[in-house]
């Protein structure tokens, strides 16, 4: 039905007859002469109707915004006064010559040139329509180019593409599983994988040694602007390689994906490890953008007789950071104030501060709260420490380390913004040497995954200091944003059994959930590493939006939900007698 697309048209046709499909953007009637921009998923382009051709003009007066349509017409340049320059084809217009209306369109329940106005919850109920916006529909041929470009670059190293279940068994990644009842096995369920992480160190058992697929992972978690319910991960696996190989050869993929589509040389990715990450920047996927940087300062005031930072600072598990922001002494009360409420939501108790008025004044150019505490040797330190100059401010955090780190690294992410500081556009890098484990409460738990593989430790070793037992992982960082991570497996079953128990799995539980694959790991299992992207996420990155759900198809609402097709949605009793499932009313269910 069309010859070219809309936005594929330029001076090189000028003087063809072309046939074009698609949307009506806006129809103007300017004194007898009808302007149509015209819309299809490459751009939009002008048709002029002339009333010489009457029977033709007299449909182009009908037309009404998102009809479909087919035109006819000669490309002509514009005159030089006319050319605009906003757009793709703002150098020619087509003058039409014939028009058939193939559809018509109800008056649209979105604004397609305001979308501002559309509430999201809106623009997801009707989909269909906000995907027609040039910016979304972009995003969407992006994400395209960019599955293009990955699937070429690890096709052409050797990497094989294989599908894994959607129906399985639960596989640890820190969120809740999806469940999916089994009519053959009443009161059984599938789960559906939170990764393919299982399968894709079963094929390496099997001996594929290098894998890959970009596939559907689904976590049911509190949702944020980069986490979805069902997201894309680009999942890798390989064997005989080292965690050093494998971020050679993903980094390249990056780097090869950012030069191929923005012309962006992201340049070789620094490393820094997880310790140094918390501590300046209190993030283990630190924006390095952000030129601010988190001090600790515990040592300087374990004396001092202020309760706030004596304590942490005396307490192993404690932190006593400073955050330096320049220029910051014009901060208001009221802003001291907003911080500090910030701040209390990552769970610090307050927010210490000290305005550097004068740093040649000694003690009297200084103000801050809690100057009484502390002595002019203490403050000195504190300055020299912090690099301090006339204008700043010092910013305090004082408590255990991971509320700390939590909130005064959220609060330079937060001030980086609000004064403007961020510096270069791209800044990856890759953070390394992970802890196997985390504590909370009162028990450890897996920092990546249960599968990953402590660095240069013994089972025994592992269990005798689990706690300081560095793991083989690492994740690739993008201006603060995690795109992947990985690391190298277990592939010993009795390193295995070592993590499970040290996770507080018992020997049954772990037969039952991953008998499986300790019984794999027995038969000659290779050694093997890889790593996830989060398709979605890199998306994001490269195209400017706010949020994963601006890039992706059909996403959820953040509360899980989809108001286009309006699932969840209640199952008729029959089918849920058929799948032996009894649903707990709502009213009780809530007070479970
Ligand atoms: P991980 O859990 O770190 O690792 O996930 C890998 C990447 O997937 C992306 N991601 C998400 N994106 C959108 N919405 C979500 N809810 C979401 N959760 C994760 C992130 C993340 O970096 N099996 C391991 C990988 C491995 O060890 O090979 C895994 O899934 O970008
Ligand atoms: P207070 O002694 O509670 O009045 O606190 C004195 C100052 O210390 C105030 O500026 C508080 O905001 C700040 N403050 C209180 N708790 C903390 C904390 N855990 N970390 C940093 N500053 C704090």
């Amino acid at each position: 039905m069309r010859s070219h697309y809309c936005g594929d048209i330029n001076k090189s046709h000028v003087g063809q007859e072309i046939t074009l499909v698609g949307w009506v953007n806006r129809s103007r009637d300017l004194g007898g002469v009808v302007f149509l921009d015209l819309r299809d998923r490459e751009g939009v382009i002008q048709v002029v109707y002339d009333p010489d051709l009457k029977d033709v003009f007299d449909v182009a007066s009908t037309l009404r915004s998102e009809f479909c349509v087919q035109v006819t017409g000669i490309v002509r340049a514009r005159p030089d006064s006319q050319v605009n320059g906003q757009m793709k084809t703002g150098e020619i217009e087509v003058l039409g010559k014939g028009l058939t209306i193939i559809n018509t369109s109800a008056p649209l329940p979105l604004s397609m040139d305001n979308h501002q106005n559309n509430s999201e919850e809106q623009r997801l109920k009707y989909r269909y329509l906000d995907l027609r916006r040039p910016e979304m529909a972009q995003r969407l041929i992006f994400r395209a180019k960019v599955t293009s470009y990955v699937r070429n670059f690890l096709d052409s190293n050797g990497f094989l593409d294989i599908e894994t279940p959607i129906l399985t068994k639960a596989t640890p990644e820190g969120a809740r599983d999806y469940l999916v009842p089994s009519r053959t096995y009443k009161g059984q369920f599938f789960a559906l994988p939170q990764s393919p992480q299982l399968f894709k160190q079963l094929l390496m058992m099997s001996g594929f040694d290098r894998y890959y697929q970009i596939v559907k992972c689904f976590r049911d978690e509190d949702l944020r602007a980069d986490r979805q319910p069902e997201f894309t991960q680009i999942d890798i696996e390989t064997s005989f390689m080292t965690s050093e190989q494998v971020m050679a050869k993903t980094e390249a993929m990056v780097r090869g994906l950012f030069n191929d589509l923005l012309n962006v040389d992201l340049g070789e990715f620094p490393r820094m490890t997880f310790e140094e990450a918390m501590r300046r920047f209190g993030s283990d996927k630190p924006d390095l953008r952000n030129p601010l940087e988190l001090v600790d300062i515990a040592d300087l005031v374990k004396e001092v007789e202020f309760a706030v930072f004596k304590g942490p600072a005396n307490d192993a598990e404690g932190r006593v950071t400073a955050l330096r922001i320049p220029t910051g002494a014009s901060l208001s009360r009221k802003q001291i104030d907003e911080y500090t409420k910030y701040v209390g939501i990552y769970g610090a108790k307050g927010l210490a501060w000290m305005k550097v008025n004068d740093l040649d004044a000694g003690m009297e150019g200084i103000q801050s709260p809690v100057l009484k505490f502390l002595n002019e040797d203490i403050v000195k330190q504190i300055l020299a420490r912090t690099e301090a100059q006339t204008g700043d401010i010092i910013l305090f955090g004082a408590d255990k380390a991971n509320v700390v780190a939590e909130a005064m690294g959220a609060l330079r992410l937060k001030a980086g913004e609000d004064f403007e500081l961020l510096e270069g556009e791209w800044r990856p890098l890759w953070v390394v040497d992970f802890p196997m484990f985390e504590k909370a409460d009162g028990r450890l738990h897996a920092v990546h995954h249960p599968f990953t593989a402590p660095r240069g430790v013994s089972p025994e070793q592992l269990k005798a200091d689990p706690a300081n037992t560095v793991s083989d992982a690492y994740d690739m960082v993008l201006n603060g944003c995690e795109l992947g991570g990985g690391s190298v497996r277990i592939h010993n079953a009795e390193m295995q059994s070592a993590v499970f128990d040290l996770l507080g799995i018992e020997p049954q539980e772990a037969q039952e959930k991953f008998g499986f694959l300790l019984e794999a790991l027995r038969y000659g299992t290779p050694p093997h590493a890889g790593l996830a992207f989060g398709l979605d996420r890199i998306i994001m990155l490269m195209t400017g939006a706010n949020s994963i759900r601006d890039v992706m198809a059909f996403p959820k609402t953040t509360t899980a939900a989809c108001p286009l097709t309006n699932a969840p949605g209640f199952a008729n009793p029959q089918q849920l007698v058929e799948l032996g499932v009894q649903v707990i009313e709502k009213k009780n269910a809530d007070a479970e």
